[in-house]
C-alpha cells in the first residue's frame, strides 16, 4: 500500500468532516427545511454560546448487518453530540439528525447519547437533548430497544444530580417519549414537535377514535391538556432562547448553587400598589402574577407550565440576585384551590427546586381543595399528599407569605410552618383558619342560627364573630406559626432578609434509602 503524505491524510480528514457536517446530504436537508425544521447542527448553534460547540464522536458508525444496512454509512449515526457553553457555563448536548435515517435510534446512536450523559454526570453539567426522530431504528431491532433502556437508566441516575432538559422539535413516538418524560423539563415547538405513545393509526385500529397527530400529541396539547410539556414555543429560535433563560436560573449540578443574577433592583424597593392588587374581600379574584412581578428582581418571572393547571402558578425569579422557585395559588383560576393536576404540578416543581438547591417562595391564597366526585374518584387524596410530601422533605430554605386566605388542609399543603417553612410572613388581610367564616359559622352555630327568630341576622352576627376571632393573621402569629405580619409593600425586603437568614440552612433528614412518595 502506498504511504500517504500528511497532506493527503489531512485532506482525507477534512473531506470526512465535510461529509459528516452535511448529515443526510443536501436533499434531505432541503426536505427538513420544507417541514419548517432546522438541522441538528443549527439547533445546537441556537442553544449554545456562539462558536462554543465541541463535537465528539462524529465518526461513529452503526454495526448493523440487517436489511442491507451494511452497505451504507450514515454520518454520525443520526445524532450530533458534544458540549459547549450557555452564558459561559458548560452544557452537554445531543441533537438527533432527522436527515440521517429519520434520526432513528440504533445501537451506536444510543451509545453516543449515553456517552454525553456520562460526561455530563461526571463533570456536573446540564444535558440538553434535542429530539427529532422516527424512534427505534427498525433495522436494528433489539439493539435499538436496549439503547433506549440504557438512556432511560441514565436519565434516572442523572435525575436530581444535573439538570436535564428535553426539546421536542420533531416526532418523538412510542417508548421514545419516556426519556424526555424522565428529565426535568420538556420544551415543545408548535406544529413540529409531536409526542405520543401510540399514533393516530394505532388508536383508530384499536379504539376506533379519530384524531390528528397534532391534536393527539402536539405542543399545544401537551402544554395545555396533558401537562406532559412545560414550555411552549412558536418556533425553534424562541424555544432555544427559553432554554437559555431557564438554564440561567439553575445550578450546573446538585453540589453547587445557582449563579447569582446581575440586578440593580434595590432590595428595599417598596411597592405601595401591592395594597390594591389583592382585594381584602376574600371572594374577589386577581392575578397573582401581578404580585410576583412587583416583588421579584426587575419584575422578571419565568413561568413554568403556564398553560396547564393554571390554578397554581410556578416558575423562577430572583431576589437580590438569588435564584428562587415561586409557587403561588392563582386566585383568578378556580379561586386558586388545590386539585389533582395542580398538586402534581407544584409538587414536582418543589422537588426539582429542592434537588437543585433553589429556595422556594410560596405565596398563599388558598380556599381549600376542589370538591367533587371527579376529584375524589380521581385520587385527590394521593395527589394532594404529594404536595405535603414534597414540602416536608425539602431541605432548601422555604419562605411562605400568606397573602389572604389560608384555609384548612390546603393551608398546610401550601407550606405552613408545621411542614417546614423557615419563615412565614403574612399580610394584614390574611385569614388563617380551618375554613372561611361563613362555612364555619354555619357549622358551629347551627343550633343558635336555627333557634333564632331572625336567622339571617343571627347567621351574619356569628359570621362576624368568627371573622373577628379567626379570620386574621394574629391568632397564628400569637402561636409563632406566622413569624411576622408585614405591610404588603414590605414583602420584597422581607423575603430578601428571610433568604439571607436561611442561606446557611442545614437540615439532615433521617437516614433512609428513599421515601415512598404518594403516587
Ligand atoms: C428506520 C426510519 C425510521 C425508523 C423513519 N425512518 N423512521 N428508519 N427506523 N424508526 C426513515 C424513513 O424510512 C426515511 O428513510 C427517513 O427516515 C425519513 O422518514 P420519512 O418517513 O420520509 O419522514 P416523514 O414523512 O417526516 O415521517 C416521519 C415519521 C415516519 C412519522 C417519523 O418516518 C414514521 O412513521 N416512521 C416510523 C415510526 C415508527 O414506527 N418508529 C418505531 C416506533 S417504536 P428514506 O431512506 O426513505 O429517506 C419505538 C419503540 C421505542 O420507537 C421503544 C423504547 C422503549
Amino acid at each position: 500500500m502506498a504511504i500517504k503524505s500528511i497532506d493527503e491524510l489531512c485532506n482525507g480528514l477534512l473531506e470526512k468532516r465535510k461529509q459528516v457536517s452535511l448529515g443526510g446530504g443536501e436533499k434531505a436537508i432541503a426536505k427538513q427545511k420544507e417541514k419548517g425544521k432546522l438541522t441538528a447542527r443549527e439547533r445546537i448553534d441556537l442553544l449554545l454560546d456562539k462558536g462554543s460547540f465541541v463535537e465528539i464522536d462524529e465518526y461513529v458508525e452503526h454495526r448493523c448487518h440487517n436489511f442491507g444496512m451494511e452497505k451504507s454509512v450514515f454520518p454520525g449515526d443520526g445524532v450530533v453530540t458534544g458540549w459547549g457553553t450557555v452564558e459561559g457555563r458548560k452544557v452537554y448536548v445531543f441533537s438527533q439528525d432527522f436527515t440521517v435515517l429519520g434520526g432513528s435510534l440504533g445501537e451506536m446512536h444510543a451509545k453516543k447519547i449515553c456517552k454525553v450523559m456520562d460526561l455530563a454526570l461526571q463533570n456536573g453539567a446540564p444535558v440538553v437533548g434535542i429530539n427529532d426522530s422516527g424512534g427505534a431504528r427498525i433495522q436494528e431491532a433489539v439493539d435499538s430497544l436496549n439503547g433506549y433502556g440504557e438512556i432511560f437508566y441514565k436519565n434516572t441516575q442523572a435525575s436530581g444530580v444535573v439538570p436535564q432538559i428535553s426539546v421536542i422539535v420533531g416526532p418523538t413516538a412510542g417508548g421514545a417519549v419516556y426519556s424526555p418524560a424522565l428529565t426535568d423539563y420538556i420544551f415543545m415547538v408548535n406544529k413540529t414537535g409531536i409526542m405520543h405513545i401510540t399514533g393516530p393509526a394505532v388508536i383508530k385500529a384499536v379504539t376506533g377514535e379519530e384524531v390528528t397527530s397534532e391534536e393527539l400529541g402536539g405542543a399545544m396539547t401537551h402544554n395545555s391538556r396533558s401537562g406532559n410539556a412545560h414550555f411552549f414555543a412558536d418556533d425553534e429560535t424562541q424555544c432555544f432562547n427559553q432554554i437559555r433563560e431557564v438554564l440561567g436560573f439553575l445550578p450546573s449540578n446538585n453540589m453547587c448553587d445557582a449563579p447569582l443574577k446581575k440586578t440593580s433592583d434595590s432590595p428595599n424597593r417598596a411597592e405601595l400598589d401591592l395594597r390594591n392588587i389583592v382585594p381584602t374581600n376574600p371572594n374577589k379574584a386577581y392575578d397573582v402574577r401581578d404580585v410576583i412581578s412587583k416583588i421579584v428582581d426587575d419584575g422578571k418571572f419565568v413561568e413554568v407550565q403556564p398553560m396547564w393547571a393554571r390554578n397554581v402558578v410556578i416558575g423562577y425569579a430572583s431576589f437580590g440576585g438569588q435564584s428562587v422557585g415561586i409557587v403561588a395559588n392563582q386566585a383568578n383560576n378556580m379561586a386558586g384551590c388545590l386539585d389533582i393536576d395542580n398538586s402534581d404540578k407544584a409538587s414536582r416543581f418543589i422537588r426539582h427546586c429542592d434537588a437543585f438547591n433553589i429556595p422556594i417562595v410560596t405565596l398563599i391564597d388558598v380556599p381549600g381543595y376542589l370538591p367533587g366526585k371527579s376529584q375524589e374518584w380521581g385520587g385527590i387524596i394521593r395527589h394532594g399528599a404529594k404536595l405535603l410530601y414534597a414540602y416536608s422533605e425539602a431541605t432548601v430554605p422555604l419562605i411562605s407569605v400568606v397573602l389572604r386566605k389560608a384555609y384548612g388542609g390546603a393551608y398546610l399543603g401550601m407550606c405552613a410552618k408545621s411542614l417546614g417553612a423557615d419563615t412565614v410572613l403574612a399580610w394584614p388581610q390574611a385569614q388563617i383558619a380551618v375554613m372561611g367564616a361563613e362555612g364555619a359559622a354555619n357549622i358551629i352555630f347551627r343550633k343558635e342560627i336555627a333557634a333564632a327568630e331572625d336567622q339571617q341576622a343571627m347567621r351574619q352576627k356569628k359570621i362576624d364573630e368568627y371573622e373577628v376571632a379567626f379570620a386574621n393573621p394574629y391568632q397564628a402569629a400569637s402561636r409563632g406559626l406566622v413569624d411576622k405580619v408585614i405591610l404588603p409593600e414590605e414583602t420584597r425586603q422581607e423575603i430578601i432578609l428571610a433568604l439571607q437568614s436561611n442561606r446557611t440552612k442545614r437540615k439532615s433528614p433521617p437516614r433512609k434509602k428513599h421515601g415512598v412518595m404518594p403516587h
